[in-house]
């Protein structure tokens, strides 16, 4: 009971009942619940860090980087055998990462990277390749204009971005993979682009503010950084006047249900998959770390694109 209440007082393991003495004390620290993606990530991450083997420390930093820091702190001074975490932004992370390192906990990073200059602050990063999924989304998009091409709309085509959180590595690699490739047709421009910070009512309030800028026929079509945020977009379109995955085409990132629901709809063009069931594979990880196992430095995920004409197969096979 002391040991519960004086953080930090007790030694690995030592704080909890005897039946987990033996359990992998693990610290996750979530970035927060702004999207289906988000949550389908806690949901595997739970479900994968389960007792007995694991005595799991969950902590929700609400979408703010100083939350995250409080909570990995929290996690150093109770003695963790591993912190995991998932960071809102990339940088910042230097002191609280040393401290982490002083008190010989190892950090795996899941989902997003962080920018550190020193690389032994973390052991292993578990995710997708953001910039991959940049350069689907505009792969996609240069492949369907060239279809429509033939049928006649061949001139400048004007994107609207919606980004995710400002600083954050799917935000910051998206980006730059789209415009790589985009790059590529000098037609294609980004005409606006501003962040909804990955959530629903963002993305339809940014929406509103590209259509009041551009005017109703001012956007060809938009780019979104999640489906979150193409979801809430769509609604804005509508409630202008347009046609959704026609008047303006749509492609997000992600694959949520939500985006198959909209796709199967006609409302949205394509999604690009980014897997958030990490849950079994963070496990792995936890546990090779703890055992003193070597690991990879890094580990990536197997992701698709999906358009709206394989929406309707594809629905009752999506997991999340
Ligand atoms: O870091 C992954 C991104 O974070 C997902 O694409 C987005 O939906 C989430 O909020």
């Amino acid at each position: 009971m002391l040991c519960a209440v004086v953080l930090g007082a007790c030694g690995k393991g030592g704080g909890d009942a005897a039946a987990k003495a033996d359990a992998i004390r693990v610290g996750f620290s979530q970035v927060g619940a702004e999207s289906e993606w988000r949550t389908a990530n806690t949901r595997s991450v739970k479900e994968a860090l389960v007792a007995p083997e694991f005595n799991l420390k969950f902590s929700d930093a609400q979408q703010k980087q100083e939350n995250q820091i409080k909570a990995l702190r929290s996690f150093i001074a109770q003695d963790v055998d591993v912190i995991a975490f998932s960071p809102v932004v990339e940088s910042g992370w230097e002191t609280v990462l040393r401290e982490a390192k002083a008190a010989n906990i190892p950090v795996v990073l899941t989902d997003r990277a962080v920018d550190v200059s020193d690389d032994s602050l973390y052991t292993t990063l578990i995710g997708s390749d953001f910039v991959e999924e940049g350069r689907r989304a505009a792969r996609w998009l240069l492949e369907d204009s060239a279809s429509r091409k033939s049928s006649g709309a061949a001139g400048p085509v004007r994107i609207v971005d919606l980004q995710g959180t400002v600083g954050s590595a799917p935000a910051i690699d998206r980006m730059a993979g789209f415009k790589e490739v985009i790059g590529q047709d000098p037609r294609f421009a980004i005409v606006r682009s501003q962040s909804g910070d990955f959530t629903r009512a963002k993305g339809k309030e940014v929406m509103e503010a590209f259509l009041k800028a551009e005017g109703r026929d001012g956007i060809d079509v938009l780019f979104a950084h999640n489906d979150d945020m193409a979801i809430g977009a769509i609604q804005a379109i509508e409630e202008a006047g347009l046609k959704p995955g026609e008047d303006i085409r749509i492609v997000s990132i992600d694959g949520v249900r939500g985006a198959f629901e909209a796709m199967k709809a006609g409302k949205l063009n394509a999604t690009v998959e980014c897997n958030p069931l990490l849950g079994p594979q963070l496990a792995q990880i936890i546990r090779d770390v703890h055992a003193g196992k070597p690991v990879a430095r890094r580990v990536e995920v197997e992701e698709g694109v999906f358009t709206r004409d394989q929406a309707a197969a594809e629905l009752p096979n999506r997991k999340y």
